[in-house]
């Protein structure tokens, strides 16, 4: 079988990785792909980017299933544009697809469901949005309604930076349409988790556990960022409340969204803020798998996903039951210099070993120039290691990251240390 996978980042390259390691595949094409995918003879890279171009190449190369990596394509209707043609896709709608793409639209959907989630009003008004902080104080949060590629959320520590944020987004249109309307939201106080699981309009199947470092430096300093590391498992989530986050938050989402008639099919991730208590929020929803949480969570999976996928698009995940690799698998973003305001591109990389059981890196923001391995984006890559306890895992992805070097490079050093702190 051919598979098709689309986007350019380091969880697209850990999922065609894994789904490359079936016996059952043809080739792996990646559409745009980026260095990594390049140099790897299991997979092809394909230089096409537009919905419904990728929906020709899937009908003449016939591909059997094509799975989603990003959120803007799913915004746009990718997942709507291959089903009309016949074509087996793994992503929402467009429809669905709004539990990302609209805070405003995910809010008002957890308050209808009564799935546990910030106070929260939305505001396309200027006065009336200041208003509201003034009533509220700080810390207060600001969000874009739209996608921002990151840049769309403010935690506020003043009323002065919650106005200004406001101003930033409503009156001088620094997001676009994306910041048309700001949802103001109560600051949730705890450690973040992501909790990621596949859906097929129905069933939810649950993958591992996982957890993220978004701030760019160590000690959790430094701005917001993508993600510059990420672990799996995630320690917090403990089986009591991975059942709870199930009950409270999973299981209403998927069944609300079939009530609402719009179900939801694909990766489905809730963003959780768990409080002292042990109590599990809901800060946002991605309609996609995490980056960088993909790879440490590909690095573990042990069963076939081309058949976990194929159960997933005829809506029978009922019957998957998916194997792990028991180790910590723990993974280190490399960013470019400036990431993430203005990133560096064009710097030679060298360094990367060869994939060990141990060990494994994936790409993202780095192409091949005349044979030359270059940056090309924000987060480079990520190097993933494996082993029988956090510290392990940790050693091992380190080993490997002082080994690779470009102009400019930034990581973090502490990646994992929540679960290091933890007892036992
Ligand atoms: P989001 O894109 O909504 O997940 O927001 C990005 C980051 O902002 C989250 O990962 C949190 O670190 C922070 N954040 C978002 N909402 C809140 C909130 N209500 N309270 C505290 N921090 C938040
Ligand atoms: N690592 C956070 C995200 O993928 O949104």
């Amino acid at each position: 079988m051919k598979i098709l996978v689309v986007g350019s980042g380091g969880r697209e390259h850990a999922l065609a990785w894994k789904l490359a390691q079936s016996e059952r595949i043809q080739m792996v094409y990646v559409a745009p792909g980026n260095g990594g995918t390049a140099a790897d003879s299991r997979l092809k890279n394909v230089p096409i980017t537009d919905p419904a171009w990728l929906a020709q190449f899937a009908i003449k190369e016939n591909i059997g299933l094509t799975v989603v990596g990003p959120e803007v394509p799913l915004a746009a209707g990718i997942v709507n544009i291959f089903r009309d043609q016949g074509l087996k896709i793994f992503g929402p709608t467009k429809e669905a697809a709004q539990l990302e793409s609209s805070k405003d639209f995910a809010k008002a959907f957890m308050k209808r469901h009564r799935i546990p989630t910030a106070d929260y009003q939305t505001f396309s008004d200027v006065q009336a949005a200041h208003r509201y902080i003034n009533l509220k104080g700080a810390p207060i949060v600001i969000k874009a309604d739209g996608l921002a590629a990151g840049k769309g959320v403010v935690v506020a520590l003043t009323i002065d930076e919650a106005r200004s944020a406001v101003d930033m987004m409503l009156s001088d249109n620094k997001l676009g349409d994306a910041g048309a309307r700001v949802v103001i939201e109560e600051f949730l106080n705890g450690e973040e988790a992501s909790f990621i699981v596949m859906v097929d309009g129905k069933n939810v199947l649950p993958l591992a556990t996982s957890q993220d470092h978004k701030r760019l430096k160590d000690n959790d300093e430094g701005p917001n960022t993508g993600g510059m590391g990420a672990y799996s498992p995630a320690p917090i989530v403990t089986p009591s409340l991975h059942a709870r986050v199930m009950r409270e938050i999973i299981n209403p989402t998927v069944l609300g969204m079939m009530k609402d008639g719009i179900p939801f099919t694909g990766f489905l991730y809730a963003g959780l803020m768990i409080d002292a208590r042990g109590n599990p929020r809901t800060l946002e929803f991605n309609c996609r798998m995490g980056d960088p949480e993909t790879q440490p969570i590909m690095a573990r999976l042990k069963t076939d996903l081309v058949g976990v996928m194929e159960h997933a698009v005829n809506g029978t995940l009922d019957a998957v039951e998916l194997e792990w690799d028991r180790r910590t698998a723990l993974g280190v973003v490399l960013a470019a210099g400036g990431y993430p305001d203005a990133p560096r591109k064009g710097d030679a990389i060298s360094g990367i070993p060869d994939e060990t059981p141990d060990c494994v890196t994936f790409h993202a923001g780095t192409e091949l120039k005349d044979g030359q391995l270059v940056t090309s984006g924000g987060r480079v890559m990520c190097v993933v290691g494996l082993g029988d306890s956090v510290r392990i895992a940790q050693k091992h992805a380190y080993d490997t990251v002082d080994k690779i070097r470009f102009d400019g490079m930034q990581y973090r050093r502490d990646i994992g240390w929540r679960a290091l702190k933890r007892p036992g």
